[in-house]
């Protein structure tokens, strides 16, 4: 593995934080947060998705909620927003999720190899200013810690609204020789995957005008 730093440059914390905290006491007896402890058990499911960055989780919702008989692990440091996947998990009585309320590469180094069928890194925080590249999530460092825990042909699905973003993903992909670029046709990168909905960011990139894309890796 390659030697890196890293430094989380988002939120943590939002308005509400204190009233979501103080709901959270209600929910107590759920299980509903990744333990390191247990990350040895993915080994042995079948089928494994984890989400990086989900936000409003409504991908993550709506998928979940489709396939009971997949595992998610679902990360994002930002804790307004993983409070408000507790409460619908609680609400939907989804047992299939687990969260890691925290930076992805604290923990991703401690999942057992192979174990995921499917990355989703949905409109990561794009840091256009050059000088902030650094700060995007997407390095080769981060690629190699995703290549360790993709199964073979296993796929990282990624989106951006932003064009520093989009050619960046690309660019840091094209050097890889463990991923392949699953879908070149320029007309289904334009198209939303049918598995998808539109999240409340990717609603207010199309309200603004900008042009989503998608872009899917497999593992070689
Ligand atoms: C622009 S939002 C996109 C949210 C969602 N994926 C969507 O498509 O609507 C980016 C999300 O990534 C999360 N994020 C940023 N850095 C992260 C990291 N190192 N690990 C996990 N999540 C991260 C942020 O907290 C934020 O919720």
């Amino acid at each position: 593995m390659n030697n890196y730093s890293y430094q989380f440059y988002g939120r943590r914390k939002g308005r509400g934080y204190k009233r979501f905290n103080q709901q959270m006491l209600k929910f107590n007896n759920f299980d509903f947060f990744l333990k390191p402890h247990d990350l040895n058990k993915y080994s042995s499911f079948s089928n494994n998705i984890l989400e990086i960055g989900f936000g409003n989780a409504e991908n993550l919702i709506n998928i979940s909620k489709k396939y009971s008989n997949i595992s998610f692990i679902a990360a994002d440091p930002y804790l307004n927003s993983c409070f408000k996947l507790c409460k619908v998990l609680t609400k939907h009585k989804l047992k299939n999720v687990k969260i890691w309320a925290d930076d992805i590469r604290e923990i991703i180094k401690l999942f057992p190899e192979n174990i995921f069928d499917l990355i989703l890194i949905l409109h990561p925080d794009p840091w256009p200013k050059n000088k902030h590249k650094k700060r995007r999530l997407v390095q080769q460092y981060f690629i190699d810690f995703l290549a360790r825990i993709l199964k073979k042909n296993g796929k990282i699905l990624l989106s951006s609204d932003e064009n520093n973003m989009k050619s960046w993903i690309l660019e840091q992909f094209h050097v890889r020789q463990d991923f392949e670029w699953y879908v070149k046709n320029v007309n289904i990168c334009n198209k939303k995957p049918f598995c998808l909905v539109n999240s409340k960011y990717s609603k207010k990139a199309i309200s603004v005008g900008n042009k989503i894309n998608w872009f899917v890796y497999r593992k070689l």
